[in-house]
C-alpha cells in the first residue's frame, strides 16, 4: 500500500527522513481491525518523530500519522482514536498506562491507504461531520478539549489565554473554548494571524508577549520556551497553566518565587481517553463548532504540509485525503 513513512531521523533537516512509497499493508493480531484511511491530519507530532523526539532509530522505517478517520471492515464510518493503552494499567485512563504509545510511535500510523488499531479505538463518526473534519479530532482536538474542561478546573464566563494563535492545538483551543463558554483571548506573533483568531471566536487578539488588559484565569501552553515568561505574568493570583507542549524549547525558567509566591499552579496534559474524543464528537455535533482547517492535500503531497508546518506558515489543521 502507499504511506508516508520515517525512514530515518535527522534532528535539523526532518523533511530529510520522510519518505513516500510502497509499505507492507497492515496484518492485525486478534482485537485489531483494518481501517481503509479517507482523510487523516498532520500533527507537530509527525515533526517531532522525524527529528527523533520520542521515538528511537530502530523503531524504523514507521508510518506516521496520528489521526484518521475512514471505513472499517464492516463498512461503518469511523474515528480512530490513537492512544494504544490499557485503560486498566492506567487506573481507568488509558493516557495514563505507563506503557501507552500513540500511533506512528510502536505502531504504524495514520498516513497510509490502511491502519490497523485495536477494535476499542474505533468511534462511530457522526454524520454531521466530514472525514476531513473528523480526522482532525483524534490529537489536536482532543488535546485541547481535555486542557479546556478537564485540567483547567475552570466553569464556563473564566477567561483563557491561548499561546501561539495559529498552532493546531491553539486553534482547537480558540475554537472549542469560545463554544464552550470562556472568554478566549490569544496571542500570535503574526497580525495576520491575530485577525484569523479574533474571526475563529477569540474576544481579543494580542501580539505575542504583550501586556494585557487584566490578568487571566488560566493559560493554555503549547509553545513552551518563548511563552512561558509571559504565561507565568499573564495568570491572576491561584491561576493555572495547562501545558501540553513545547514547540520553542522545553526548558524556560521555571520562576518559581513567581509559582509560589501567587500560588500558581502547574498542569500537565496530554491527549484524551477515548471516552473524552466520544464526548468531543458529541460537543462538535451539539455546538456545531467545527475544526478549522488551514489546507486540504492528497496523501501524495504530504511534503508539501509538512513544509509548512515546519516553517510555522500555518493557522489551523493539514488534512490528507488518501
Ligand atoms: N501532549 C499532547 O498530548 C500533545 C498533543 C498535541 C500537540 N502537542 C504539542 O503541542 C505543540 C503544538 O502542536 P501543534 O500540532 O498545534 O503545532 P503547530 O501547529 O506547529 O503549532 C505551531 C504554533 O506554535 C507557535 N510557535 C511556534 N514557535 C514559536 C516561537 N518560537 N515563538 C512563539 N510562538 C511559536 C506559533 O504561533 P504563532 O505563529 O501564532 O505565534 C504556531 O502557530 C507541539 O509541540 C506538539 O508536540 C502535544
Amino acid at each position: 500500500m502507499f504511506a508516508v513513512t520515517a525512514t530515518r531521523i535527522d534532528t535539523d533537516d526532518p523533511l530529510a527522513g520522510l519518505t513516500l512509497g510502497e509499505h507492507p499493508d497492515p496484518s492485525p493480531p486478534d482485537g485489531w481491525e483494518v481501517v481503509t484511511v479517507k482523510a487523516a491530519s498532520l500533527n507537530h507530532h509527525d515533526v517531532w518523530t522525524l527529528r527523533g523526539v520520542g521515538i528511537s532509530a530502530d523503531r524504523l522505517p514507521i508510518v506516521l500519522g496520528c489521526d484518521a478517520a475512514g471505513i472499517d471492515g464492516a463498512g461503518r464510518e469511523v474515528v480512530v482514536h490513537t492512544v494504544i493503552g490499557d485503560p486498566a494499567a492506567g487506573g481507568g485512563d488509558e493516557t495514563l498506562d505507563p506503557a501507552r504509545s500513540l500511533l506512528s510511535e510502536r505502531y504504524d500510523g495514520t498516513f497510509a491507504e490502511r491502519v490497523m488499531v485495536p477494535s476499542r479505538n474505533l468511534l462511530p463518526k457522526p454524520a454531521a461531520l466530514s472525514f476531513d473534519e473528523a480526522a482532525c479530532l483524534p490529537t489536536a482536538y482532543l488535546t485541547a478539549y481535555k486542557m479546556l474542561f478537564g485540567r483547567s478546573g475552570l466553569e464556563p464566563g473564566s477567561t483563557v489565554l491561548v499561546q501561539g494563535a495559529g498552532g493546531g492545538v491553539a486553534t482547537a483551543l480558540i475554537l472549542l473554548g469560545r463554544a464552550g463558554g470562556y472568554r478566549v483571548w490569544a496571542t500570535s506573533r503574526s497580525e495576520a494571524k491575530r485577525e484569523q483568531a479574533l474571526e475563529l471566536g477569540a474576544e481579543r487578539a494580542f501580539p505575542a508577549g504583550s501586556r494585557l488588559p487584566e490578568r487571566v484565569d488560566a493559560v493554555m501552553e503549547t509553545v513552551g520556551e518563548a511563552t512561558w515568561a509571559h504565561s507565568l505574568r499573564a495568570l491572576r493570583p491561584g491561576g493555572r497553566i495547562v501545558t501540553c507542549g513545547a514547540t520553542s524549547g522545553p526548558t524556560p525558567p521555571a520562576e518559581l518565587n513567581r509559582v509560589f509566591f501567587l500560588q500558581l499552579s502547574v498542569v500537565g496534559s496530554t491527549m484524551g481517553t477515548r471516552d473524552q474524543l466520544d464526548r468531543l464528537l458529541r460537543f462538535c455535533e451539539q455546538t456545531g463548532a467545527r475544526p478549522r482547517i488551514d489546507r486540504t492535500l492528497p496523501l501524495t503531497q504530504a511534503a508539501d504540509g509538512f513544509a509548512a508546518m515546519i516553517s510555522g506558515d500555518l493557522f489551523g489543521k493539514v488534512v490528507f485525503t488518501v
